[in-house]
């Protein structure tokens, strides 16, 4: 435990009741608890009760990606409750962001001094990650991203995970599967200037193109919570690309995708990790027909492990999982998976657990961690067609 860490916890302990567990007190029936902080308790009978915080963009704009992961994470937590009885209890504490980074800072500081979690799940947005990540990592809480996909997430340190494969993987597969079949020369970007997210997959397109000998006809930027992109989609449709990069989250870059085709843009369109809600089809309607996307998840997919996770997700939700309820569903998997192997629900030994992460076989597909914890996986293509994504 670094001295920083010592005097905040020291200072807790003396100065009230709320963290027992983590100040060597505690529940009558556990074991004493970690060095490592968490509520950590081990019943008598040997059942490891592990509580969990959750960060996610729950109400907002973006409050589809956190309706979607706290259904994942809520159908996870039933079935590894289930199975894992007389093992490991867990529990999730939910705490809604609204997809703001100061929100996702006090979530994390509450989840880690007032509900003395053992990890934290989230928060959503990479910015958020950027800002929060920091936080929990200064308290040696891991804190596991499921659906950050910026570069630079696992540089903030050593306690700070992820399951969403980075656009660094998913971008260049979807660019260059598409330019195989479509053969496009000349592009245009659009991103959003104010969300780390968005900026981080626009440079990856745009190194991508550049790779791939793509003209670079020009480049156009918005801000989250825009609602009219005429100037800019005008512009773009005088340059004439052959295909228009769109790099952003659903409300905005459904919007973006719907404008172009109203402005009669016939450009291949492809989006990166923020398309992967079904809320595009909502928003952009029969505009979003055609647009290509690459992720690590598809409730289409033919394999076994898939389709019984489908099937569970629609007897409970009575609708089909996406990317975003999958990695929720399959990160949770994961955090039980090394609490079961660290033995103990301690910050420490969790962390230990979770970087030594090899083959695991989720939802969304086989994951290892780097040396660096940045996740290595492979993204399927799809595209919209009938107002749903199917295999490109
Ligand atoms: N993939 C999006 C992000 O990283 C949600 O912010």
């Amino acid at each position: 435990m670094n001295k920083k860490r010592f005097s905040q916890l020291l200072a807790t302990c003396l100065l009230g009741t709320t963290i027992l567990a983590g100040c060597g007190g505690g529940a009558s029936t556990s074991t004493p608890a970690p060095a490592g902080g968490g509520e950590a308790q081990q019943s008598a009978g040997g059942e490891i009760t592990a509580k969990i915080g959750v960060v996610s963009f729950l109400s907002g704009t973006g409050a589809a990606y956190g309706e979607a992961q706290k259904a994942g994470l809520e159908l996870a937590l039933a079935e590894l409750n289930e199975a894992n009885k007389g093992k490991l209890k867990i529990e999730l504490q939910m705490e809604d962001s609204g997809g703001k980074k100061e929100s996702a800072i006090n979530a994390v500081n509450k989840l880690i001094n007032q509900d003395n979690v053992v990890a934290i799940i989230g928060p959503t947005l990479s910015g958020e990650m950027f800002a929060a990540g920091p936080v929990a990592n200064e308290a040696e809480t891991p804190i596991f991203g499921i659906s950050n996909t910026a570069e630079g997430i696992n540089d903030i340190g050593e306690y700070v995970f992820r399951n969403s494969l980075p656009e660094s993987i998913a971008i260049p597969t979807a660019m260059k599967a598409a330019q195989e079949k479509k053969g496009f020369k000349k592009a245009a970007f659009i991103y959003a200037a104010n969300d780390d997210f968005s900026v981080s997959g626009f440079k990856t397109m745009k190194a991508t193109a550049e790779q791939m000998g793509l003209e670079n006809l020009g480049e156009a930027t918005f801000s989250n919570g825009d609602v009219d992109f005429s100037a800019q989609l005008t512009k773009i449709k005088e340059l004439n690309p052959d295909v228009l990069l769109v790099s952003a989250l659903y409300k905005e870059g459904s919007l973006v995708v719907k404008k172009a085709r109203e402005l009669g843009i016939t450009a291949t369109i492809i989006g990166g990790n923020g398309f992967n809600n079904p809320q595009v089809f909502e928003i952009a309607g029969d505009a979003a027909e055609g647009l290509i996307v690459a992720t690590p998840f598809s409730p289409e997919k033919q394999d076994e492990k898939v389709q019984t996770f489908v099937k569970a997700f629609e007897a409970k939700y009575g609708k089909k999982p996406d990317q975003f309820a999958a990695q929720a569903y399959d990160g949770l998997y994961i955090i039980a998976q090394s609490l079961l192997a660290a033995g103990k629900a301690d910050r420490n030994a969790l962390r230990d657990q979770l970087a030594q992460l090899k083959d695991f076989q989720g939802v969304s597909g086989k994951l290892s961690f780097d040396e660096k914890r940045t996740p290595v996986g492979e993204a399927v293509v799809v595209e919209v067609k009938g107002g749903k994504f199917v295999p490109f």
